[in-house]
């Protein structure tokens, strides 16, 4: 095939890469299912990959024990000064970190096979979507990013002699010698890794993982870091959000892009089933949303993906049904458990566990092991057009036109249910100022608060302090046009621990009173940090829960909140200069408000 590519700087760039890479071969891939099988059947071979026999055309990978999640500390936003990165990336000087990646790079592929990959983010040829072109040396990769994005042959034509591409360069991190026997999971120790953005240049150079958002870099990389920065010098917005479709008895539709950190219940969110008699919910994406400006004003998104990578644990016929349902067929999971009758299993899978399993480092396991049986950021890779609810539109070129925007987080107290901005600008300021629990997607300490503003702390390309203020300049040029924006924590707990919101299906309730208020038929409740539902207005028909619960759910504690400022005041002052004027301005009327 790359006798045929007529773009003079791919092919260059590619061949540089082989030469400083040292592949055995070079392979074009053209994203069919013949290819795609025959990456399987490889993968298999090598010991890599086992067949899941109850699932059609299904495997599980095992990934290393030290390679299970991105690395946010080996992440990096390299630009020429640091302040453009700012204090919420790892900067290094681009030519001190492309001098030690390039002597990584040099023979890391020896004995492997490089791998080309075109694919492009959106439907191709949309006017939204962006070509990325992956060279890795992981089959595992290859095969992800099938299902993630739309791969091959069309793309290339898209691209024509000179179309713009952004070169995303990954390496697993190790190469192997003549005769040298492969490990199920080649890669790098965690101080050679290495997941590098220079958004100045729009380039990716990711070393030494080959798990997800590390290793598929269309994903986070592309589609969150680069884009985010792209999007500010361009005017649009590249947000990690999901997208979904709610239709209410009338038949109105209203569209919702709605921002959580990692493993907050994006995907469970994105397709809701209804718990509220005659609304219907569709899913248009579940972790990232691109949107333009339209020739009608209104802000309209796209899912630059193709596939859902959603995290395993937690996921079942009570969490998602449609999830599940997804999973039948064509599937990869990423360390699961292996059932004896050659199925898989997850902690939180409805049902009881099973007598006895392999888990996911391929030990025996029983419901009386200590460790879990599924890492706790398993995941599973599925075509999106595979989701029964998945929208008819949900691969329009022009996208669909957002009515509502969400953000939250995963918070034991404080934050109520629901709570809907006073404008845009306040809006913006419950992004900037979004916090939440950790959680396993990431590397580091589980069940500490951070602040996550607009759930891109991992993925904003450049300084956020620009990137909010990116947020206002959006909002001034979509005037009356603006989306409404609310604020959402479904993970209020009692003080015994205990959840008090049932989540879910009947989150609905509250997305079916953010879409009456945006017809302006119910009214709300003032409070200090935003509009509340006034008693008796948000739909509980049918849901057994106690009036206590309730208050609770919409209580705004003042001094609760007043204790919140000084962690604000701290996480505002870390943009310095950079932090725009009305986001002080809102800080300071939240504090008057709350007296
Ligand atoms: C993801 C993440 O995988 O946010 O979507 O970590
Ligand atoms: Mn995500």
């Amino acid at each position: 095939m790359s006798s045929d590519i007529r773009h003079e700087k791919l092919k260059k760039w590619v061949q540089e890469t082989a030469q400083r890479c040292q592949p055995d071969e070079i392979y074009w891939c053209d994203g069919s299912k013949a290819e795609y099988d025959m990456m399987m059947k490889r993968s298999v071979d090598a010991g890599s990959a086992i067949p899941v026999a109850k699932r059609p055309n299904s495997f599980l990978f095992r990934s290393d024990p030290s390679d299970v999640a991105r690395v946010e500390d080996r992440t990096y936003i390299s630009t020429t000064n640091e302040i453009d990165a700012g204090p919420t990336n790892n900067w290094i000087d681009p030519d001190e970190l492309k001098t030690i990646m390039k002597g990584l790079y040099a023979g890391c592929m020896k004995g492997r096979t490089m791998y080309v990959i075109p694919f492009s983010m959106g439907p191709v040829g949309s006017p939204i979507a962006k070509i990325g072109i992956e060279i890795t040396d992981s089959p595992y990769v290859v095969c992800n990013m099938h299902t993630m994005t739309r791969v091959g042959a069309r793309v290339l034509e898209v691209l024509g002699t000179h179309g713009e591409f952004i070169p995303c360069l990954h390496s697993i991190g190790a190469p192997l010698e003549t005769g040298q026997k492969d490990v199920p999971w080649p890669c790098a120790p965690m101080d050679k890794k290495y997941i590098s953005h220079f958004p100045e240049e729009n380039l990716i150079w990711s070393y030494g993982s080959g798990y997800g958002g590390n290793a598929l870099l269309g994903k986070k990389c592309l589609a969150l870091r680069i884009a985010s920065a792209m999007a500010r010098r361009e005017g649009w917005m590249a947000e990690h959000m999901l997208i979904l479709r709610l239709t209410n008895p009338q038949g109105k539709q209203y569209h919702i892009a709605a921002a959580f950190p990692s493993a907050c219940g994006k995907t469970n969110l994105a397709m809701l089933q209804p718990t509220i008699e005659g609304w219907k919910c569709e899913t248009i994406g579940d972790d990232i949303a691109w949107m333009k400006i339209g020739p009608d004003g209104r802000v309209y998104a796209i899912n630059p993906e193709a596939g859902f990578f959603g995290v395993a644990p937690g996921t079942s016929y009570e969490s998602n049904p449609m999830a599940m349902e997804s999973l039948h067929e064509n599937i990869i999971f990423t360390n699961c458990a292996l059932t004896d009758d050659g199925d898989m299993w997850w902690e939180e899978m409805d049902g009881d566990p099973p007598a006895h399993a392999i888990d996911w480092k391929g030990r025996d396991w029983t419901p009386s092991s200590k460790e879990p049986a599924a890492h706790p950021n398993a995941r599973f890779t599925a075509p999106a057009s595979q989701c029964p609810v998945i929208c008819e539109d949900w691969e329009k070129p022009e996208g669909v036109p957002i009515d509502i925007f969400i953000f939250g987080g995963r918070r034991a107290g404080v934050v109520p249910l629901v709570n809907e901005a006073f404008d845009w600008a306040h809006g913006v300021f419950l992004g900037a100022t979004a916090s939440s629990e950790t959680t396993a997607a990431n590397i580091g300490d589980i069940g500490n608060l951070r602040r996550d503003p607009f759930a891109m702390k991992p993925f904003c390309g450049y300084n956020m302090g620009d990137y909010f203020r990116h947020w206002l300049e959006m909002g001034e040029r979509l005037g009356d046009k603006a989306p409404k924006i609310f604020y959402v924590n479904w993970f209020r707990k009692s003080p015994e621990g205990k959840f008090l919101w049932p989540g879910f299906g009947d989150n609905s309730r509250v997305l079916k009173w953010m879409c009456e208020r945006i017809d302006g038929t119910l009214g709300a409740r003032e409070t200090p940090i935003g509009l509340l539902p006034k008693e008796g207005e948000l739909d509980l028909s049918g849901l057994d829960i106690s009036s206590e619960n309730m208050d609770e759910l919409l209580k705004v504690d003042r001094d609760a909140w007043r204790a919140e400022i000084p962690n604000l005041e701290e996480h505002f002052a870390q943009f310095g200069e950079r932090l725009p004027g009305k986001m002080r301005e809102q800080m300071d009327n939240l504090k008057k408000r709350l007296g």
